[in-house]
């Protein structure tokens, strides 16, 4: 028994940032973003709840199920339209009548998110709508190169049923480190603001760590992934932690050129990827993994039965 993923849906906005462009008023280029970062072009715009309305639905769809179905709604933001709770806005836009409430784990956010909804389906709920939805543009001091280059916008959802037979989590690892919070955050009323290289050495060392210790609780090995669905922060992050985990690169899902980093809508904007692209198949093991503002982090390994 346990929970399995039934539907999917992801939502970004229509205006594409080209690195070009940011270079035309900030001192970069396409070359070092590129080099350094791994992302191409991103996309800026609307709001978390327009993004997490439209993710939300389209997971519905892709369930092929009504909102009358949905018992909870778990929203995870950390650039969240207002200070009160956004899921509920959601839920009613979508015309959920369930309860409903923003977690904030920064980028690990989508994997807490989907941690808390096994939770409440062990505990008596039916359906969990799961959505990651961030407009963290709202948040970037356009005129730092540090941040500006590296943040954007979009959402990606997931519904999660309780199934009396089959379990598609195996494993969940979680952690945070608040003595690290300071290395990225975001005060009210202010911008994220971070010290890279030492957010880079922390994160591959807890993507490593928590990702390993969910291997062995699943009892798989990375031989036995056929994937991997990172966060995307930095292109040179994934293969800096695929390396130490002997996957080679073909097995990871990267969308970080396209979208940069959309915090907690990236793994399921990954996820969404890799399923376009017929890379998800019944019975596969696949490991995400996410890390965060906090820190937080979170890896957990996935079979798929649907
Ligand atoms: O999503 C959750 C958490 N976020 C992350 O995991 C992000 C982690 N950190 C990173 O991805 C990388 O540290 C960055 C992309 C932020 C920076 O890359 P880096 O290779 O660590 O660069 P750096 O900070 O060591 O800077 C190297 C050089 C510096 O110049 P000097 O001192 O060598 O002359 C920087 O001033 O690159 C310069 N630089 C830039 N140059 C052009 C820094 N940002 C930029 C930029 N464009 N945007």
């Amino acid at each position: 028994m346990g929970a399995r993923f039934i539907g999917w849906g992801t939502a970004v906005p229509d205006r594409i940032v080209t690195n070009v462009e940011l270079s035309q008023t900030l001192p970069t280029s396409d070359e070092w973003i590129q080099e350094r970062t791994g992302i191409k072009e991103r996309r800026i715009g609307g709001t978390v709840i327009g993004l997490g309305v439209e993710a939300g639905t389209r997971a519905l769809e892709d369930a092929g199920i009504e909102p009358s179905d949905i018992d909870f709604l778990v929203l995870a933001t950390s650039a969240a339209d207002r200070l009160t709770p956004n899921a509920p806005m959601i839920a009613h836009a979508m015309g959920l009548s369930c309860a409903a409430m923003d977690v904030n784990a920064a980028c690990s956010g989508f994997m807490y998110a989907v941690r808390t909804a096994q939770g409440l389906l062990e505990t008596g709920n039916k359906r969990v709508l799961v959505i990651g939805a961030e407009h963290l543009s709202r948040f970037v001091d356009w005129s730092d190169r540090n941040m500006a280059v590296l943040l954007a916008d979009g959402a990606g959802a997931a519904v999660l049923e309780y199934d009396p037979t089959e379990n598609d989590i195996l494993s969940f690892v979680l952690g945070s480190d608040g003595a690290a919070a300071e290395l990225l955050t975001c005060e009210h009323n202010g911008f994220f603001q971070m010290d890279g290289a030492e957010v880079f050495r922390r994160a591959v060392r807890v993507v490593v760590d928590s990702s390993e210790r969910a291997l062995a609780t699943a009892g798989i090995t990375a031989d036995e992934l056929s994937l991997v669905i990172p966060h995307q922060a930095n292109i040179r992050i994934i293969q800096a932690a695929c390396q130490r985990l002997n996957v080679e690169m073909d097995r990871a899902v990267v969308v970080i050129d396209r979208y940069g980093n959309t915090s907690s809508a990236s793994i399921p904007l990954a996820f969404a990827d890799a399923r376009a692209n017929d890379r998800i198949h019944k019975g596969d093991y696949a490991l995400l993994t996410g890390f965060g503002a906090g820190m937080t982090w979170a890896s957990a390994v996935i079979r798929w039965s649907k």
